[in-house]
């Protein structure tokens, strides 16, 4: 039961090593033919050009003009690590799922962290979320936590997350990171404010990978084998604890390390220093969302831990490093919708929306037979429904059974009944239209960031809006006014701290106006 036990690394099975006359590994062509000569293409005499004869020269150059695949639209630059979870604590009684079967058992996870918004060569300590993705690889298949270092996010509709991320990426004309477009969105949109304020604190950049912690941010339902369900939201505590980088040393680091985290990871696990999480979660009876204080399917809001206790399941162990970066970190594809019987989804729409991204946006970045990936597949659930052909299809393609249901023929798959994906349950009334969440009022974007404002050190808090104030600055005066103003509906004294380290002047003389 060590680290992914059964998952493969890539290029563990090629076979037996060809070898040349020299007794040493033969190097063939993309097709398999023996190379005679790498250092001189195919010419017409000694100096004449070069032929068409020489498919070795033509083959190298095509491959390697076709190296690059779309990074991935967010979150493009990660580092990846393989492991396992193993239960520490019986949680049967709230969910079914194969993987928390019994105390002691391990299952093995791959798991990818990242920052947000830069390129796939960006550097490591930009102040932005992390994520942190996890693929269980269970019998029951593949179960994907998809979450980040905050326990929160910008938005609470996932139809903002186009113009939220847009905002945060380069401008389309001078293609530079832009403090305008950056702050106009965010002072529009106060619900992001939990989250801005956590990505301005001290722990908007984590010392590398291993010192942060991670979250399902959504609220998730576990059903038990009696098929009672709960709300849940999902815990991973560091167990090398918290530390973060000064704003000063992560600029630091951006030039001289860019890789800082990436390497970080990779040298530990190298050195048998793998980092641990433990996995804790929260519990909420499905009685008590309806009259919560808040609408506790909100990702913008953290469930009080008075309210709702964590309650430890298992840890989470990485000890062993990809050996191809491409193929098992790049290839990877991780989607909230890989969930296996006993977790759910909750009602949250931007769960929901997410639901249906990640496997279009593989599609696009992998194409459409990326389930097939070495990295993606579980050892331990044979895939088997009637879906054929595509694009790089791979496998036997279901040899020459029937590809169609429902079939007249024996040992062909059928659907199981007695496993539902999803347990009905009541919500709502069930109207469905576009429509403000439940139980929301304005009140709900300050209340949460100002308890968090109060909550930091006097240190902390210095921090926090001195990054704030080096980040806004480039703004123009009239968005520094109005997120100023988001600020102060928050806590004065959050508004007065980022003015004073601005050293503006309180009234604005910016001669452009708001476009309304
Ligand atoms: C990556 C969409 C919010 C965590 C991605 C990708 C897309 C996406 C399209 C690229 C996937 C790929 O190419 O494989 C969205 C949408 C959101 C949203 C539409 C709606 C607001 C979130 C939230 C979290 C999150 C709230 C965390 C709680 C991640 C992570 C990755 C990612 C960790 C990288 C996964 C990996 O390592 O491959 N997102 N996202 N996203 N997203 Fe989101």
């Amino acid at each position: 039961g060590g680290s992914g036990d059964g998952v493969k690394s890539e290029g563990e099975d090629t076979g037996p090593m060809r070898l040349g006359h020299s007794g040493e590994p033969l190097y063939t062509t993309l097709v398999g033919h023996p190379v005679s000569d790498d250092n001189h293409s195919v010419t017409i005499g000694e100096s004449g050009t070069v032929t068409f004869e020489d498919l070795h020269l033509f083959e190298k150059n095509a491959h390697f003009n076709r190296e690059r695949i779309p990074e991935r639209v967010v979150h493009a630059k990660g580092a990846g690590a393989h492991g396992f979870f193993e239960v520490t604590q019986d949680v049967t009684d709230l969910c079914k799922a194969g993987i928390f079967s019994e105390v002691g058992k391990k299952t093995p996870v791959f798991a990818r962290f990242c920052t947000v918004t830069g390129e796939s060569g960006f550097a490591d300590t930009a102040r932005d979320p992390r994520g942190f993705a996890l693929k269980f690889y269970t019998e029951e298949g593949n179960w994907d936590l998809v979450g980040n270092n905050t326990p929160v996010f910008f938005v609470r509709d996932a139809l903002k997350f186009p113009d939220l991320i847009h905002s945060q990426k380069r401008n389309p004309q001078t293609h530079m990171k832009d403090p305008n477009a950056f702050w106009d969105f965010l002072s529009l949109v106060p619900e992001s404010l939990h989250q801005v304020l956590i990505t301005f604190s001290p722990r908007g950049v984590p010392d590398g990978h291993r010192h942060m912690h991670g979250y399902g941010s959504h609220t998730f339902k576990w059903v038990n084998k009696e098929g009672k369900a709960h709300w849940v939201k999902f815990h991973f505590i560091s167990d090398q604890g918290i530390k973060n980088i000064t704003h000063e040393r992560a600029v630091e680091l951006a030039g001289i390390n860019p890789d800082y985290s990436t390497e970080d990871l990779f040298q530990n696990i190298q050195n048998g220093n793998g980092p641990s999480w433990t996995f804790k979660v929260q519990v909420m009876p499905l009685e008590d969302a309806p009259s919560y204080r808040f609408d506790p399917f909100d990702l913008t809001k953290v469930w009080s831990h008075k309210d709702y206790p964590l309650r430890e399941v298992g840890k989470l162990k990485l000890d062993r490093n990809p050996t191809n970066y491409f193929a098992e970190v790049e290839q990877a594809s991780f989607s909230p919708a890989h969930m296996v019987p006993g977790i759910e989804a909750s009602p949250d729409r931007v769960l929901q929306a997410r639901l249906f991204a990640y496997d279009d946006a593989a599609r696009y970045r992998l194409g459409a037979n990326h389930l097939q990936l070495p990295i993606n597949q579980c050892p331990f659930a044979k895939v088997q429904n009637y879906s054929r052909d595509g694009q790089m299809n791979y496998g036997d393609n279901g040899g020459g059974k029937p590809n169609y249901f429902p079939n007249s023929f024996e040992d062909l798959p059928r659907p199981d009944p007695a496993q539902p994906d999803v347990h009905p349950y009541e919500h709502e009334g069930g109207i469905v239209a576009r429509a403000p969440p439940r139980k929301w009022s304005e009140q709900d974007d300050y209340e949460q960031p100002r308890a968090l404002w109060n909550h930091m050190s006097k240190e902390d808090q210095e921090q926090t809006a001195k990054n704030i104030a080096g980040h806004i600055q480039g703004a123009k005066d009239f968005i520094i006014e109005r997120q100023l103003g988001v600020f102060r509906k928050c806590d004065p004294s959050l508004a007065q701290k980022v003015e004073e380290m601005l050293g503006m002047k309180k009234k604005s003389e910016d001669p452009y106006t708001m476009v309304a």
